[in-house]
């Protein structure tokens, strides 16, 4: 059997390949160069917009016939089981293919079939002149129900953006306390309960604190909503997210900024910054440091930006 190993495939939109980059840099501590690499880390695909499969690799080999062979040898045993061919773009075998490769390998897996709703689902792939076999698991895109959250408003984030955002706070480590101390509707709490973070919000607004706390109750989530002002938050978090103010609901002066950025650095020791402004002259100005940073398109047909930043 091989050392631990984890294949994983991600893909996205041109417009969000920096934030994918920031996203991947944050979760494996890498500079994403491809499509499908190799990680030791172990991050449940659902947790990112991007992020598309995991294959725990157990078996690999050059040639088909031999890692057949090696799935035979250790006499796997699964109940509810099936083999999926892991697509990574255009070099793939056929559908027929595909499934005479499945077939194969799951001939060769002790226990029940089952084709709907298995309860283990093996992968198998070819990449670079080698099969992979292993333990697959897939983004379950279960998260996406939080697009239709019942109460929105114009100044949500996008829920890809929130999920990336808890990344980049919490690069995968899930004893970090993270708060989202401008929460609107708390898009960013609805990321971050999902991918099993303990996350706070504060919202200065009631009406609208009240609709984030609607929105997590429609999920069954636990996590606190504080009606008040950034400037009263007296706990110290590991990282903050701030989505910051802006547009015609919750229009944001000069002296308003400086004063999130400031308590953003009192509450938390991380800051991510989100905005539709170029505000790198104010995080300056707060003697923050930039770790990293990069743009975001709104979709490919648009040229509105938002700006994010990782701070210290
Ligand atoms: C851009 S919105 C956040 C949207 C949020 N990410 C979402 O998806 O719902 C910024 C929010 O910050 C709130 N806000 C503004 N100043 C604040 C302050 N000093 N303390 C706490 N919240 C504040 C506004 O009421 C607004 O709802």
């Amino acid at each position: 059997m091989e050392a631990c190993n984890y294949l994983y495939s991600l893909n996205y939109p041109e417009f969000e390949k920096e934030l994918c980059a920031l996203e991947v840099k944050s979760l494996f501590h890498f500079l994403m160069d491809e499509k499908v690499f190799f990680a030791n880390t172990k991050i449940d695909p659902s947790v990112s917009p991007f992020l598309r499969n995991r294959i725990e690799v157990l078996f690999s080999h050059s040639s088909f016939t031999e890692l057949v062979r090696l799935v035979d040898n250790e006499k796997l045993h699964a109940t509810d089981f099936m083999v999926r061919y892991v697509k990574f773009y255009d070099q793939d075998p056929s559908f027929e293919m595909r499934r005479s490769y499945c077939k194969q390998l799951g001939s060769k897996i002790h226990g029940q079939p089952l084709y709907i709703s298995p309860k283990e689902i093996f992968g198998i792939t070819f990449y670079r002149g080698m099969w992979y076999f292993g333990i697959l698991k897939q983004n379950d895109i279960t998260w996406k129900e939080h697009k239709d959250k019942p109460f929105s408003y114009s100044s949500s984030i996008d829920s890809n953006i929130a999920k990336v955002l808890v990344n980049i706070a919490g690069n995968g480590d899930r004893s970090k306390r993270i708060i989202d101390p401008c929460c609107g509707v708390g898009t960013v709490l609805l990321a971050g309960v999902f991918a099993g973070y303990s996350i706070k919000g504060c919202e200065i607004n009631r009406k609208i604190a009240q609709a984030a706390r609607g929105n997590l109750k429609h999920f069954n989530y636990n996590a606190q909503v504080i009606t008040g002002d950034i400037k009263d938050i007296d706990e110290v978090f590991d990282a903050s997210i701030i989505d910051l103010p802006y547009g015609n609901f919750s229009m944001t002066t000069k002296d308003e900024l400086q004063s999130i950025l400031k308590n953003a650095k009192r509450i938390s020791k991380k800051i991510v910054l989100v905005s539709a402004k170029n505000i790198t002259e104010e995080i300056k100005s707060e003697n923050l440091a930039i770790l990293d940073r990069c743009e975001v398109g709104k979709n490919e047909n648009s040229d509105f930006i938002r700006y994010v930043w990782v701070c210290e």
